[in-house]
């Protein structure tokens, strides 16, 4: 027992002074009082975002908020995110690593873990230019509208089926289903479900990956924070190096499959075809263009789902903003077809009911953590080198200062002025802002815009029997991403012709 008491208090009086040393070299932003060894990880509450919007109302809008000992800077106005995002952006751009994210992604060897530099320019180049070029979103088109339509016909066929009319369905089964295959087609070239529904060998495995990701990812303790503590919390180092040996193995084979097709086929358009074209160009590792898949398919999949679950549970609940939503799709594509991306153009209000959503919704509201690479001052403050930064986008969005009425959901705000939502505005930042912008960006808001214009074009939707409007739970769950709490429940009514529920299947 003593020496395990010894140890305690020398980590203790280690804590104090470092404490002390960075508060007399520093002048650090303001913040809760942190406890030894812990710093402020017991004050913070489990949602995040809504706990450090309201530490600002006593802190100001900078705020030090210590994660064991490690110095996390939290920013809540849109002034001091153009400076992290834009000023001082080329000194904030790395990215902290847990244990895991320094494990799955061979030390930052892919895009999103990687640390600002040559390999980070380097990735970032093939992504701008290569994935997400307007040439390769254009052609990777039929799949998003193929997918939208199975969405629809899914829905349609359980509503009608025997004894369901009107009954509620859960949104997020269906949208996340979309989401499933159309981000396993555009970067893998796979839909792992068939037309019957059934999921085939390789999408069992893809699906034991990403839950078995998440259980290890949930199963990281406050250890991750306090660096000397970690001995005492070891990793699950056998399950660790079992799921990297899956995943690769998985890729690995999928990556083979596609080199044969393309020898007897010629150029595919999907991710990782581009990227094994590229490979010698750019002279990238197979490490790195694993990473790259796997970096798409976390980064891509859950937002645009939490975005139209969030974004239908506010046209609910405000039926005048869904009312109108269909009047304009009834006016410009009519009961004749059903709506495509060609249509974009012709529906701004459905675009800033999208935008509307984003900026209520922000499905990452702290966006993802920054890492300073040298010293550097935001707001006046010292910020040392190799602090962690995070933008509170959630907070800046609900900020009374720039937005007026700003918990009311009203799209014409932006009728009213035009505001950017891709980083060009810091009031408005779900897809972040400068260097780390989402590269997937364009995609994600193509992809929301077109799953929420398929399901007020063709379904009207209601709380379920029992349940009124207001009585819809709107709070959100932990996490990096904000699922809402509650999945959402509605009752969908078809408002088209029979015949226009039908998937419109495309083969690529
Ligand atoms: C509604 C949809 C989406 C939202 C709200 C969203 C939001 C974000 C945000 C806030 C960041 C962090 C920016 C920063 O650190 O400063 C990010 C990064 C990223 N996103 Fe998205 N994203 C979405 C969709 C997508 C899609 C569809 C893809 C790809 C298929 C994607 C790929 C990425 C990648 C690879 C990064 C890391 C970029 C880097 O570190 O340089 N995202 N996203």
């Amino acid at each position: 027992m003593a020496p395990f008491l010894i140890f305690i208090l020398i980590s203790f009086l280690t804590f104090l002074v470092f404490q002390l040393c960075q508060r007399l070299r520093f002048r650090l932003p303001p913040g809760p009082c942190p406890w030894p060894i812990i710093g402020n990880l017991y004050d913070i509450k489990p949602v995040k975002f809504q706990c450090f919007s309201e530490w600002s109302q006593t802190y100001g809008p900078i705020m030090s908020v210590w994660y064991g000992s490690s110095l996390n800077v939290i920013v809540c106005n849109a002034e001091l995110a153009k400076e992290v995002l834009k000023e001082k952006d080329q000194q904030l751009a790395d990215r902290p690593r847990d244990r895991l994210s320094a494990k799955f992604s061979r030390d930052g060897k892919d895009l999103i873990w990687a640390d600002y530099g040559p390999h980070y320019v380097k990735v970032r180049k093939v992504c701008t230019l290569e994935l997400f070029s307007h040439k390769r979103l254009e052609s990777l088109r039929p799949i998003r509208e193929d997918e939208v339509t199975a969405m629809i016909e899914s829905i349609f066929r359980d509503i009608t089926s025997p004894g369901k009319l009107g009954e509620g369905v859960v949104v997020k089964n269906y949208v996340s289903a979309v989401a499933l295959n159309n981000i396993t087609r555009l970067v893998l070239g796979k839909r792992f479900v068939n037309s019957e529904g059934v999921m085939e060998k390789q999408g069992v495995e893809f699906k034991a990956i990403v839950a078995n990701g998440l259980r290890l990812g949930a199963s990281l303790t406050m250890a991750e924070h306090i660096p000397w503590l970690r001995w005492m919390f070891p990793l699950e180092k056998e399950a660790m190096a079992k799921h990297s040996t899956r995943r690769d193995q998985l890729t690995k084979a999928i990556m083979e499959e596609h080199t044969l097709a393309r020898q007897r086929t010629g150029e595919k358009q999907h991710f990782v075809d581009a990227l094994l074209t590229l490979q010698d160009k750019y002279d990238l590792s197979d490490d790195t263009i694993i990473g790259l898949l796997w970096d798409m398919i976390i980064a891509g999949m859950d937002t645009t789902v939490i975005s139209v679950e969030w974004a239908m549970a506010e046209l609910i609940k405000n039926p005048r903003v869904q009312e109108k939503v269909q009047e304009e799709l009834d006016r410009v594509i009519g009961s004749k077809r059903v709506m495509n991306e060609m249509d974009f153009p012709n529906l701004p209000y459905l675009k800033c009911v999208v935008k509307e959503a984003f900026r209520l919704h922000p499905p990452t509201p702290m966006m993802l953590p920054h890492k300073a690479t040298a010293h550097v001052k935001v707001g006046g403050y010292d910020i040392p080198k190799g602090s962690i930064v995070q933008v509170n986008v959630w907070a800046i969005a609900h900020d009374p200062a720039v937005w007026k009425d700003p918990l009311e959901f009203r799209p014409e705000r932006f009728i009213e002025e035009e505001i950017d939502l891709k980083g060009h505005d810091f009031r408005l930042l779900p897809f972040g802002a400068g260097r780390r912008v989402c590269p997937g960006a364009q995609l994600g808001i193509n992809l929301v815009q077109l799953m929420l214009g398929h399901l007020l074009h063709h379904f009207h939707w209601a709380p379920p029997k029992g349940v009124k409007a207001e009585e819809i739970d709107m709070s959100g769950n932990p996490g990096v991403i904000t699922f809402m709490r509650t999945p959402l429940e509605a009752v969908p009514t078809p408002r088209l012709p029979p015949h226009l529920y039908k998937r419109v299947a495309v083969d690529m």
